[in-house]
């Protein structure tokens, strides 16, 4: 499942002893195996090699240029949904014609720029949205390739925050509108109908939604084909789940069986935008204890808060934190916390942890994903540096920000500085 496993008593990523990084670069830190990372896109993407493909990383849940460049170089694509995404992608050298582009809310620079690199389609979310495309690629005398998103109204029986192909979310047009949709856009200039695009929720733990969903998209494929409208690509998303804790979610073997099954002959290349499935697991948030506390209850204060791992507050997510050395102490009821002035701040609530102590590191694990990119400077506090290893070696990818990447762009008005303080 992952590399992260204890040696005499030391937990290691890979070859790499997590102290002898902790000692290199100081706390907190996201570690990535690279060797999970690779074992991981080979496992998803060979899944599928018996079918024409792109297996496209969805960079938002981790978007660090040198591991978009390490799916690059394993024949991997990117999702992208923003054009910060997009730079990324392209400074990391992914292929053009292996990304594509989803989000509701895409704004004209962001269309233009992504129909000037030459992406493979853009997925479109609304019917504005797709007479803006119009209009952008227009104005460059291109044709836009898009595919429509569409929502099928299928439950993903997941957390409702990351739920996306019910009916009520704000996503996708609705799969009974969107003949209509695909006709009017028939008839557009500047646009090229690639496909069909259908992305229904992330951390999924049962096959039966995909399912369920590609059922309706393929009705629905077929109802174009009626109307003389051919696609070329049919983009599944992404959304498979990862064992955090007690889950037990199809493998990507058990989840591509599924879908191929379902999807009989269909002649289209699939598009997959798996992102939690390939680094969740490859990465754990490294964290040194400050202070404990115990009254009431006790506390572990660790130098880790939620604007470095958002997921525990914002969706009451578990993660496993283990002890770095040691790991076999004694064990108390404590919550873990970080130092941030929030009640909020917690890595871990009313949790069995291993009795530690101040300076001691823990390793918050399954935290690949949505980990660092959902990072933010909440309480002036820098972002933490990501560390990559590779075989015996270990290479910071981002340095840690200082407090002069903190105030980046800030200036004091000139009307202000006259006025003494
Ligand atoms: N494609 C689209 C269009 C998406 O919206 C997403 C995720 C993905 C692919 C990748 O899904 P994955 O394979 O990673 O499940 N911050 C949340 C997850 C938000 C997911 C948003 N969309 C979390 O930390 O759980």
């Amino acid at each position: 499942m992952h590399d992260f496993l204890y040696k005499n008593d030391t937990l290691y990523c890979e070859n790499v002893a997590v102290p002898t990084v902790a000692e290199a670069v100081g706390t907190p830190f996201y570690l990535y195996s690279g060797a999970t990372l690779t074992r991981h896109f080979a496992a998803f993407d060979r899944a599928f090699a018996d079918i024409p493909h792109i297996t496209c990383f969805a960079a938002k849940s981790c978007a660090n240029i040198a591991i978009l460049r390490l799916f690059a170089s394993l024949g991997g694509g990117a999702d992208i949904v923003s054009g910060g995404e997009l730079f990324r992608a392209r400074t990391a050298g992914v292929d053009p014609q292996k990304i594509v582009y989803s989000g509701v809310g895409k704004t004209a620079d962001e269309i233009r720029a992504a129909l000037e690199s030459g992406i493979l389609m853009l997925n479109v979310e609304s019917e504005q949205e797709l007479a803006q495309i119009q209009e952008v690629a227009a104005g460059l005398g291109l044709k836009a390739p898009v595919s429509f998103r569409v929502n099928p109204d299928v439950d993903p029986k997941t957390h409702a925050y990351i739920s996306t192909g019910l009916a009520k979310n704000k996503f996708g047009i609705p799969i009974g509108d969107a003949l209509r949709v695909y006709l009017a856009a028939s008839k557009l200039p500047n646009i090229t109908i690639k496909g069909v695009s259908c992305h229904i929720g992330s951390q999924l733990t049962l096959v039966s939604p995909f399912v369920e969903s590609l059922a309706k998209v393929k009705r629905f494929i077929a109802q174009l084909a009626e109307e003389g409208i051919v696609i070329s690509h049919l983009d599944l998303g992404g959304g498979l789940g990862i064992r955090y804790n007690a889950e037990e979610p199809p493998d990507p073997a058990e989840y591509a069986r599924a879908i191929k099954q379902e999807l009989g002959g269909l002649a289209c290349t699939l598009i997959l935008e798996p992102g939690r499935v390939l680094v969740g697991n490859a990465g754990a948030l490294i964290t040194k204890v400050l202070y404990t506390k115990e009254g009431l209850k006790k506390f572990i204060i660790v130098d880790a808060g939620m604007n470095d791992l958002a997921r525990p507050s914002l969706y009451d997510a578990f993660h496993l934190i283990q002890a770095v050395e040691r790991p076999d102490r004694e064990q108390t009821v404590a919550d873990v916390v970080g130092p941030i002035c929030e009640t909020g701040d917690f890595l871990a609530r009313e949790r069995m942890m291993p009795n530690v102590t101040a300076n001691d590191l823990l390793a918050v694990m399954s935290a690949g994903a949505y980990g660092f990119s959902m990072s933010s400077n909440y309480n002036s506090r820098p972002r933490v540096a990501e560390v990559l290893v590779h075989q015996n070696d270990f290479h910071i990818i981002r340095a840690r920000e200082t407090n002069e990447s903190l105030i980046q762009g800030e200036s004091i008005p000139d009307f202000l500085k006259k006025q003494s303080v």
